[in-house]
């Protein structure tokens, strides 16, 4: 079983090589991806990790939750601008759509790996029981989005996704 943030960062590393979001755009892989993203690993960090990591006593807690609370308002940006985008798709408005893809493939990649800086190192220091819980409860939230859905996106086979949920 893999720790929540070696999930999350598996998903950062399939995110970092979607092709709807690198210039191969496509309207129906757009919409569900930006779906995964708000329903399943915004939510997934909102919802499990970052509560878990701000619960802790860190020295710099005060330092380390406005850290946290500028990672929540990038997602409300991320969200916004793939939004924008799906719109312009529908308006037909390419240029600005093709302008603008690879500005949200920056913002969203550099964001990641923000969190991968700031925030993951620190689950270091969770302990054993919340960590075993932690990848259960986000099974939970992944089963709501779909769980063939995201095995897709993020390219697991029924192995790799069984290893690294435990499920075996
Ligand atoms: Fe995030
Ligand atoms: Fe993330």
């Amino acid at each position: 079983m893999a720790s929540l943030v070696e999930i999350l960062t598996v998903e950062h590393l399939a995110i970092s090589r979607t092709g709807v979001i690198r210039g191969s755009y496509d309207p129906e892989g757009f919409v569900s991806f930006r779906a995964y993203m708000k329903e399943c690993h915004i939510e997934i960090e909102e919802k499990i990790c970052f509560p878990i990591l701000e619960a802790y006593p860190f020295n710099d807690a005060k330092t380390f939750s406005a850290n946290v609370e500028r990672i929540k308002a990038d997602h409300k940006l991320i969200d916004t601008l793939a939004g924008n985008i799906i719109k312009w798709s529908n308006d037909g408005k390419t240029e600005m759509l093709e302008g603008r893809l690879p500005l949200f493939y920056k913002l969203l990649t550099e964001h990641n790996t923000e969190e991968e800086n700031d925030l993951f190192p620190r689950w270091d220091s969770i302990d054993s029981q919340i960590l075993r819980s932690s990848s259960k409860d986000a099974m939970s939230i992944i089963d709501s989005f779909g769980r063939k859905e995201y095995m897709k996106i993020i390219g697991y086979n029924d192995s790799s996704f069984s290893y690294f949920f435990g499920l075996k």
